[in-house]
């Protein structure tokens, strides 16, 4: 058992949009969570971490309209692509759930009702830009205009990017609707508002109590300072969201329901599971709740959401973890650059754990930016990983097995050794528990050298081809493999698939509560490679299908944080370019599995007198291998190679529909011949 008593610790981490693909800024946060949620779990406590899409909002209805689907079915299945990518990054959810759901509804009505009986909730008309065309209110991101400072044309809501003035959308001259092109007009609604100015001696408190990091806690003061103004959570019909009771064509904004969303998750959890709900919901219980989240929205995680619970009588977060914005090669992510990765393509071309390990390498408790430098990426992860850390394990386990039957020594030849290492457990705790994982990758990295420097010191392959040195031999890599499951123990949380893989080799469970044993005359299973080192040719490989001609728009801006729309007219091509490919009809002769890979299966496809290929495709969720052999597709026969993780790539195949399991090739047909050109 853990040394202190067992904890019960709900955590989440924000709701990723349902309207756009998970990146690796996501992935950030979702690891960040995770590692932590996994460590809690490692010393014996019940923690659990929750989590869903975030289904609501203009943004999300008018994405399904574009594509000529119900937002629901958008929802579906967005959500379904995003379980599968955190599944990926082996993100360990107790359950991901969505806001659009019968739990999440009863607790945006209950708590609204709440705060209204708490006469916390004001009503009274606004004028809005309205456009007359689509029937709807546009908010500032959804006009745009000629800049009245400088003219320049084409600049959405209130600021200008060519010139940086900051305006009112009604100060642009010519405003159009960014949605239907029709000129807006102003019209007045009802909205309802929170009314959060009387929550400032709360808040003022709820800021000073170490609840939050000092740099946030700061930034917040900003807001109660400058004086707290309500917060408008209403929005008009049509609206994607939950209508408000007892106000026909009144919808709550976006983010009121969202971060309730984190209880109805939970909710959605202890009806399945039987789990306690309440005692995490009560205020002054012994339970513990923590918000991961990225700084972008810590006002309504710090402010709005606190003040919200307050009202409703329910308990607030024992502490908010705000992190920095990821960059990537030391600037923004960028999509013509290619450093605008999607979860997904990292995980076309790279193994999950490598990007666990580098991110914990860099994560510490503060909101400064964590930049993702690929050469450092490659050189870290190889160097500690795989050159420290499995080097332990790999250099011991040959001799263990030709000489020893894999069966470690009877005594600990090093007990001082030995017990430095469980020694540092206690302070590496510590760091992983103020989410200092890079300080605790340091010590970690610092014993692995500390254990390399011990074999190499003793030189296990020069005794070994001495007479009558065995005994030592056995002492030195038995201490080794000692050494080795420590330090795999403290890298669980981060590396969960190569402790899994240790677990088998090591014929033991690697639970920090199980620190203390060492394993002597013990039975090892036979060493099995842990880890690959990282190829540069598979980064290289990520960032050109990041580039935009490889890969579709990622994720539309968010509608909550208020940033522009980007523009959706995509680039056209030239008929010459279009001509160069060489499309042709590929017969399937065989559709495999690939191991590891969460979208993708593997095509041996026959074109023909261009002969065979083998091509990576990414249409597992919607055709199982056995029904692909004998279907025709459509193949782009002239792409270069690309080498991807699990092989090279000698093509692309093409399908239609709108994803999931709705992707489609061609049916078998009597008149195609395989390698014939595609007119
Ligand atoms: O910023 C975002 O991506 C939001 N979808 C996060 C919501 S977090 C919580 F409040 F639900
Ligand atoms: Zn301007």
């Amino acid at each position: 058992m853990a040394a202190n008593a067992t904890r019960k610790i709900l955590v989440t981490s924000a709701l990723p949009y349902a309207n756009g693909p998970l990146h690796l800024g996501h992935m950030l946060e979702q690891v960040q969570t995770d590692i932590w949620v996994r460590f809690q779990k490692s010393r014996g406590h019940d923690c659990l971490y929750v989590c869903a899409d975030d289904a609501h909002g203009t943004a999300i209805m008018l994405a399904a309209e574009r594509l000529g689907i119900s937002p629901e079915q958008h929802i579906d299945i967005m959500r379904e692509r995003h379980i599968r990518d955190s599944d990926g990054f082996l993100i360990d959810f107790a359950n991901y759930y969505s806001t659009h759901s019968l739990e999440n509804r009863k607790w945006s009505e209950e708590i609204y009702q709440r705060l209204k009986a708490n006469n916390h909730i004001a009503t009274r008309e606004i004028t809005q830009a309205f456009d007359p065309e689509k029937e709807l209110f546009l908010a500032d991101r959804f006009i745009k205009g000629t800049c009245p400072r400088c003219k320049t044309a084409d600049q959405y809501g209130d600021n200008c990017e060519a010139c940086g003035a900051t305006y009112s959308p009604a100060d642009l001259i010519d405003p159009v609707s960014a949605i239907s092109g029709a000129t807006p007009v102003e019209r007045e609604s009802t909205h309802f508002f929170f009314k959060l100015p009387e929550f400032e001696a709360m808040l003022k408190q709820w800021l000073d109590s170490d609840t939050l990091q000092p740099q946030v806690a700061n930034k917040l003061r900003e807001w109660t300072d400058a004086g707290l103004q309500e917060w408008d959570i209403s929005r008009d019909a049509p609206y994607f969201g939950f209508e408000i009771p007892g106000e026909p064509g009144k919808y709550f904004y976006v983010w009121l329901d969202a971060p309730i969303g984190y209880i109805a998750s939970f909710d959605n959890y202890c009806q399945r599971t039987g789990h306690d709900f309440d005692a995490y919901l009560q205020p002054g219980g012994d339970t513990e709740l923590y918000h991961f989240i990225g700084k972008d929205i810590i006002n309504f995680h710090g402010l709005f959401w606190p003040a919200m619970l307050h009202s409703a009588g329910l308990r607030t977060p024992t502490a908010i973890f705000a992190h920095g914005f990821l960059t990537v090669n030391g600037t923004k992510m960028s999509k013509s650059r290619g450093t605008f990765i999607n979860a997904s393509t990292y995980l076309d071309h790279l193994d999950a754990e490598y990007l666990r390990y580098y991110f914990a390498a860099k994560l510490g408790d503060s909101v400064d930016d964590i930049d993702l430098n690929l050469e450092d990426f490659i050189q870290r992860v190889n160097s500690d990983v795989v050159g420290k850390v499995v080097n332990i394990a790999s250099r011991c386990a040959g001799f263990l097995r030709k000489g020893f039957d894999n069966r470690l020594a009877s005594e600990c030849a090093e007990p001082d050794l030995l017990k430095e290492f469980i020694g540092a457990g206690e302070p590496i705790a510590a760091l992983y528990e103020q989410r200092e994982f890079n300080k605790a990758i340091r010590e970690i990295i610092a014993l692995a050298d500390k254990a390399n420097q011990y074999i190499d010191g003793k030189k296990p392959w020069v005794l070994a081809k001495e007479e009558g040195r065995e005994s030592e031999v056995h002492a030195v890599c038995s201490v080794g493999i000692n050494l080795f499951r420590v330090l795999m123990t403290y890298l669980k949380p981060v590396l969960p698939v190569m402790a899994d893989k240790s677990e088998a080799f090591l014929n033991t469970s690697l639970d920090w509560t199980a620190l203390e044993s060492p394993l002597l005359d013990h039975q090892l299973a036979k060493f099995k490679p842990l880890i690959q080192r990282i190829d540069p040719e598979q980064v290289e490989a990520m960032i050109e299908a990041s580039k935009p001609s490889e890969e579709p728009a990622p994720n539309t801006p968010s509608e909550q944080a208020g940033k522009a729309e980007a523009s959706t007219a995509s680039d056209t091509i030239a008929f010459e370019d279009f001509a160069k490919i060489d499309l042709r009809v590929g017969l399937i002769t065989a559709a495999d599995h690939v191991e590891g890979a969460d979208k993708l299966l593997k095509l041996t496809l026959d074109l023909g007198e261009l002969g065979t290929r083998q091509v990576f495709a990414g249409i597992k969720s919607a055709y199982l291998p056995e029904q692909l052999v004998g279907m025709h597709t459509v193949v782009v026969a002239n792409l270069a190679p690309r080498k991807m993780r699990f092989g090279v790539s000698e093509g692309m195949v093409l399908a239609a529909g709108p994803g999931g399991e709705d992707i489609y090739l061609l049916q078998p047909h009597d008149g195609a011949r395989p390698g014939m050109q595609v007119k």
